[in-house]
């Protein structure tokens, strides 16, 4: 049923696209062309519906993994409906490209040393759905009608139901066999995979409908009681990660600005999950199954806001993106290695008063975010011993100590074997060794006929000689 809005809002849509043609002779290239050096687009899958799951990566390797640069990602725009997100993460994607080419120090340096990558829309047929109606209630689901929020494994109860054991695990928990049989939305396995396939240390997922940042765990400890404080063993980097972007929000962290249903229990603009609604979201399954860290920033009171508000959520975000990637570089990382100086993956690094380990990667190397102080770090793997190093750790940092361990063979200890034997479970039955890695994927400009139309502001990222948009925010 179309009704006289709708189709108003199709002719107010279509006057959109097409009059900055007219009205802004701008010279405009796609970011992709812009940035060759440092930027690259890819595609992690596709929706229900068959739009791309489109993804702009930022580094001086774009493409590449380098060793001892932390992988950064940004989500928005999860809840179809909630859309500042996505605009907000296409301006960060357009404003990375002019700054670095400017040569903007601190930008260029971030780039340098890190690898970005941002996905404005995860839920695209939401999306679609949600302007189409143009009320912010339609196109919070998928097309499937999945929140995808509460679509991923809930590890959270998993590891609430071990806590009574000796020596129990808060990371690396593999996923239940279970939750294959129940309805896996195809958003939800692709940003799954994509998660599995790079080792990110940081993220943050952008959603709407409140102002605050919310950090782990998001699943109280006791289903049925809300507002349960409930922090993981990492509380200390957590809070630190979520302060870092509201403190450097300009309105976040201030009493006034407050709105939605965090409002009693946010603190100076952030808020334990779990205290303020409690479901097993992506940022719990990022941290208990990979070694990334994820928090969930609520960017506005209204999901839908007017177009005239984007820029200015913009510039009370700016800062705080930035801050916020920055924060990759806090605590220590290294590689660890054996007598011979071969790498060794899948190595433990224990940190003394913190249950929860990061594990090295296929070159030996790691990232473990800590609080500024003194820690004691250990590394261990089977089959080798351990090596223990005490670090001490400034207020300010800009760039993660550089911490490396030599390991020694040793005869295997039965008693250390993990009783899991996690690796055995991740092959006994898990889907995504059935599917190759996102990298091999189809590249999504070829067979474009095929495909369904792409979201309006995908031609901006590759397409040369694109219409210009209105939100370009520095022309050249
Ligand atoms: C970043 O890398 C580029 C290319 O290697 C180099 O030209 C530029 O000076 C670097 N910028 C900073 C701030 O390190
Ligand atoms: C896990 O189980 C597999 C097969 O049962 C075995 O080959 C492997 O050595 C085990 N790994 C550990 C760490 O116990
Ligand atoms: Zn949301």
């Amino acid at each position: 049923r179309l009704s006289i809005l709708s189709r108003l809002w199709s002719l107010l849509l279509l006057l959109h696209l097409l009059l900055p043609r007219f009205s802004l002779p701008v010279h405009f290239t796609t970011i992709e062309d812009r940035c060759p050096e440092i930027a690259k687009t890819y595609s992690i899958g596709r929706s229900l519906e068959g739009r791309e799951l489109l993804v702009i990566e930022f580094s001086n390797n774009p493409g590449h993994h380098e060793l001892l640069e932390p992988e950064i990602k940004f989500i928005g725009n999860m809840h179809g409906n909630e859309v500042l997100g996505r605009q907000l993460l296409i301006y960060l994607a357009q404003s990375l490209c002019s700054e670095y080419l400017q040569g903007d120090e601190r930008i260029q340096t971030l780039v340098n040393t890190s690898r970005i990558h941002i996905l404005p829309s995860m839920n695209p047929d939401g999306y679609e759905l949600a302007v189409s109606r143009l009320q912010e209630r339609m196109g919070r689901n998928n097309a499937q009608n999945i929140d995808l929020n509460r679509n991923f494994p809930d590890l959270t109860s998993v590891v609430y139901n071990r806590r009574r054991q000796k020596g129990y695990r808060t990371d690396h928990i593999p996923i239940p066999d279970y939750y294959w049989f129940g309805k896996v939305a195809p958003e939800t396995y692709a940003v799954m995979k994509w998660i599995r396939s790079i080792p990110f240390v940081l993220s943050a997922s952008f959603h709407g409908g409140d102002l605050v940042v919310s950090y782990p765990y998001d699943m109280s400890k006791h289903p049925l009681e809300h507002n349960m404080l409930s922090p993981t063993p990492d509380d200390k980097v957590f809070k630190l990660l979520a302060r870092t972007y509201a403190k450097a929000h300009e309105t976040m962290s201030s009493e006034n600005s407050r709105c939605g249903s965090s409002r009693s229990v946010s603190q100076k603009g952030t808020v334990n999950g779990a205290q303020w609604s409690s479901i097993a979201g992506m940022q719990d399954f990022n941290y208990l199954h990979t070694n990334c860290f994820e928090v969930t920033v609520e960017l506005g009171c209204d999901k839908f806001p007017p177009e005239e508000e984007l820029f200015l959520v913009w510039h009370q975000n700016h800062e705080a993106l930035i801050d916020f990637m920055e924060a990759a570089h806090r605590g220590i990382s290294g590689i660890v290695k054996d007598e011979g100086g071969n790498a060794i993956p899948g190595a433990r690094i224990s940190v003394v008063g913190i249950r929860h380990d990061v594990t090295t990667g296929e070159n030996g190397e790691y990232w473990r975010l800590l609080t500024p102080g003194i820690h004691v770090v250990s590394a261990s793997a089977l089959g080798y011993t351990k090596a223990i190093k005490k670090v001490h750790l400034p207020q300010r940092m800009h760039t993660a100590g550089r911490v490396d361990f030599f390991l020694q063979k040793a005869p295997l200890d039965l008693d250390t074997l993990d009783p899991e034997n996690v690796t055995d479970s991740y092959a006994r039955f898990d889907p995504f060794n059935q599917y190759e890695r996102y990298m091999l994927m189809a590249d999504p400009s070829q067979n474009r006929e095929e495909r369904l139309e792409k979201p309006w502001w995908w031609s901006y990222f590759v397409l040369p000689g694109g219409t210009t948009p209105t939100w370009l925010l520095r022309h050249y």
